[in-house]
């Protein structure tokens, strides 16, 4: 378990004091893959690196498997950073050295036995699938490939935790779910904690179990990632998750629509359909449907759907106060 008991990070910067991290406590669990989202600024890379002590903290306390490792001796200090390995959003692979060497050089420093390097080398690169670029340097590697041997590379002494500062946002779309694919195959595989920051919400919902959100220095939010995503409490979270919620109704649409339109969101993959043709009968009212679709928030479903009200003013008034009722949130956005 990593658990923040109160940390604190103060910069002091000619005369200037950055309070980049601001009594933040919470847990991580072993085995968890945790989301740590915010602005630019919030203090997420500041917090992510007092784990491996790459940041000292100003107060409080980071516990590490039961161990404070704030006021660690040098010996004890590179143990931990041998145990938690570290992947960023450039790659950070050394440019004059093969796959292979990129890898040794950890084991090497971490004191394997020769011949059990090479077999622990053949076994990673098998495991991030480029065996066959052992001998290859790092610039003729693509984006996902290079982040590819860092995990490896993070991974080779057997390590319990794996952080990830921003592993994706340097890549293109596809290759993201594939290194996210691999990140969620090194958790279940191998059973290491992942703490993962990234300005991604896409990111979180896909593979995090839970998150934590930060703003100027302070953890504003946290939670499991399901239920911070579909009932957020903080309006800075509110915020954030509109903003990769929203839909905008087309020009071509809004000069014809009459009415209210509502944006529906539904938990699991429960009947809509029956709710709006029952409501529709019942009320005197049809519905036109715009927009439509379900995501996947930690694997379970949530439905968005927009639709606008046709009918008497009276009855539409009853309708959706009957859809706030038998939906997770009914909300008017938009009116003519
Ligand atoms: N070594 C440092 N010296 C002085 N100030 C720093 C230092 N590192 C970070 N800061 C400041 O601390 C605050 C938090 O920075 P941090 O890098 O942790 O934010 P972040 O959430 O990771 O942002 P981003 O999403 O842009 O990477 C910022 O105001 C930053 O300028
Ligand atoms: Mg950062």
């Amino acid at each position: 378990m990593i658990d923040f008991q109160n940390v604190s990070v103060t910069f002091k910067q000619n005369r200037k004091t950055v309070e980049a991290v601001r009594n933040v406590s919470f847990q991580i669990n072993d085995g968890d893959i945790f989301g740590i989202v915010g602005g630019s600024g919030a203090g997420k890379s500041t917090l992510l690196r007092t784990i491996n002590q790459l940041q000292k903290v100003s107060e409080g306390n980071v516990i590490v498997d039961s161990k404070a490792v704030n006021n660690l001796k040098s010996t004890e200090l590179r143990l931990l950073r041998q145990n938690v390995g570290m992947i960023f959003q450039h790659f950070n692979l050394a440019e004059n050295k093969t796959v292979y060497q990129n890898i040794e050089f950890v084991l090497k420093v971490a004191g394997w036995k020769k011949n059990k390097i090479q077999s622990r080398i053949s076994e990673l690169l098998e495991f991030v699938k480029l065996s066959d670029k052992a001998d290859t340097y790092p610039s003729k590697l693509s984006g996902g490939q290079k982040q590819r041997v860092s995990i490896a590379r993070a991974l080779a002494n057997n390590t319990k935790i794996l952080l990830c500062d921003e592993p994706t946002s340097a890549l293109d779309a596809e290759t993201t779910s594939s290194v996210l694919e691999l990140l969620k195959k090194v958790n279940n595989d191998f059973g290491v904690t992942i703490v993962i920051i990234t300005h991604e919400l896409d990111v979180v919902k896909s593979i995090c179990n839970k998150v934590v959100v930060m703003s100027d220095g302070k953890v504003v939010e946290s939670g499991d990632v399901y239920s911070v995503f579909t009932n957020p409490q903080n309006d800075f979270t509110k915020q954030l998750i509109e903003h990769t919620n929203n839909f905008d109704i087309p020009a071509e649409i809004t000069d014809i629509i009459k009415g209210p339109v509502l944006k529906l969101t539904y938990l699991g993959d429960n009947a809509v359909e029956s709710i709006l043709s029952d409501t529709a009968k019942e009320y005197n009212i049809r519905y036109n449907i715009i927009h439509g679709k379900i995501e996947y928030i930690a694997s379970k479903p949530l439905g968005i759907l927009y639709v606008n009200i046709i009918g008497e003013d009276k009855n539409i008034k009853l309708v959706v106060s009957a859809l706030k009722e038998k939906t997770f949130s009914a909300e008017v956005i938009y009116n003519v």
